[in-house]
């Protein structure tokens, strides 16, 4: 028998991945969405994205009838528990989250719901957001029924969402409500994770906080890079000399193009922004977004110092998502690069394994080889594993002048040059 009847408000990305994991966990669940075209494929057993093995357990727990998805709020608000709002919180004015959606859903709740439920939020909101959807639930009641709001923030990065929700780094749960607190607590019992207990106050600064250390971590790798090259050190040395500190920890010490995505640079601008409103400037995170934004720029330079001019020239770019395994090209570096590649009047032939192109001025190819074909310089914008495995023998057949400009550092430069290429990475 199913454990607990749980609701999903909200089947993009986090929602549809959360919705998932709670049906291989034994619990009945139901997935609403105010686009009905994301419930009809979801019902039809198809993703609206991209994440390898989502899809597989939509087709699991379809058949099994552990999850159905339904336009019907009202129905499906009043049978179950517990209702985790899944919905996004797009960047608003002065870099703001803009919680439209997350007091639309609040508002529903209150309107329909006709018995206790503990309501979890698992959107990325700015503090004090449980205590305004406590409001604008109690607001729409017709007559006081209890309930309880707990803040649930989710970790998990696109291309590896399963294997993050299954085995996070650290659960987190903030409440005013020890009912609530021991009801999550119980959700999560079969997870071998530490669990990080608050108040929700706090559990919506974790998740801010932690986005903008990790991109704070990128820029300030980044920012390095930058000094490697002037003292012509390897960036890549650095990292790993001061990774192996397990103070500072390996991870996120790639230099490259910067981070982007829908979370990191939404995340920062809405924490500096929250900190504005309180008075608060948080110089640090500022520091690392300008890295970050000049990041394409400083690549760009280099390609022109080292090619003299770049108008008139031939590039393949290659990959145009945020990164490998997405077909999410949200805030992708790639984009500036193509923008600042065609301000030059330079050409620009584009290849990506997943995403399609909708900017009309850059001819997209399916084939890697098409694209590199007759190009003086080929761009990584994106460290998809097809780039590194590629045959470079080939590519250098087909290609005008063998130049590679690696804004990922992804690919193996001493091979590249054995076979002729001349490559030339991010802090190298
Ligand atoms: C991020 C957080 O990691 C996740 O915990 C949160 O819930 C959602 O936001 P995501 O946006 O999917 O996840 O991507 P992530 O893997 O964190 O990468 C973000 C960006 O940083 C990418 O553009 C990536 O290429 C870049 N990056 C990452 C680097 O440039 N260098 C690194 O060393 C690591």
């Amino acid at each position: 028998m199913w454990r607990l009847k749980i609701l999903v408000i909200g089947t993009g990305y986090v929602g549809t991945t959360t919705a998932l994991v709670f049906c291989e966990l034994g619990h009945k669940v139901t997935g609403i969405d105010i686009d009905g075209n994301k419930i009809n494929f979801l019902k039809s057993g198809k993703l609206h994205f991209y994440e390898k093995g989502l899809d597989v357990l939509l087709q699991k727990h379809l058949t099994n009838h552990n999850i159905s998805f339904t336009n019907d709020t009202k129905k499906a608000i009043r049978e179950n528990d517990l209702l985790f709002i899944c919905v996004g919180t797009p960047q608003g004015q002065d870099g703001e989250a803009d919680l439209q959606y997350i007091k639309n859903v609040s508002e529903e709740i209150g309107k329909n719901m006709d018995r206790y439920k503990v309501i979890v939020d698992k959107s990325t909101v700015p503090v004090g957001t449980a205590e305004l959807v406590i409001k604008w639930i109690k607001d729409n009641q017709t007559e006081p029924i209890p309930f309880d709001v707990v803040s649930n923030p989710e970790f998990l990065r696109e291309g590896s969402a399963l294997n993050d929700a299954f085995h996070p780094d650290r659960i987190v749960i903030g409440s005013f409500s020890k009912k609530a607190e021991d009801i999550m607590i119980d959700l999560y019992k079969d997870f071998q994770c530490p669990i990080v207990v608050t108040d929700s106050k706090a559990a919506e600064l974790i998740k801010y906080a932690a986005n903008s250390f990790l991109a704070l971590k990128i820029s300030y790798i980044n920012e390095m890079a930058r000094l490697c090259e002037t003292l012509k050190i390897d960036i890549t040395d650095i990292s790993e000399g001061i990774g192996f500190d397990k103070r500072i920890g390996k991870q996120f010490l790639n230099a490259g193009l910067g981070y982007g995505g829908s979370c990191f640079p939404k995340d920062v601008n809405a924490l500096i922004s929250m900190a504005k409103k309180h008075d608060k400037s948080l110089s640090i995170l500022e520091s690392a977004i300008k890295v970050n934004e000049s990041q394409p720029n400083f690549f760009i330079q280099k390609i022109k110092e080292f090619l003299g001019e770049v108008s008139g020239k031939r590039f393949a770019v290659l990959g145009l998502t945020f990164k490998e395994n997405t077909d999410d090209t949200r805030e992708s570096p790639s984009h500036k690069v193509i923008r600042l590649l065609l301000d030059e009047n330079a050409k620009v032939r584009l290849h990506d394994p997943v995403a399609k192109q909708t900017n009309k001025e850059v001819p997209h190819f399916e084939e890697v080889m098409e694209t590199v074909a007759g190009t003086d310089g080929i761009i990584i914008c994106t460290e998809w594993s097809e780039y590194k495995n590629l045959d470079w023998n080939k590519v250098k057949d087909v290609v005008k002048t063998p130049i590679i400009f690696d804004g990922r550092n992804c690919l193996n430069s001493a091979e590249l040059i054995k076979l002729g290429f001349i490559y030339k990475g991010i802090g190298k």
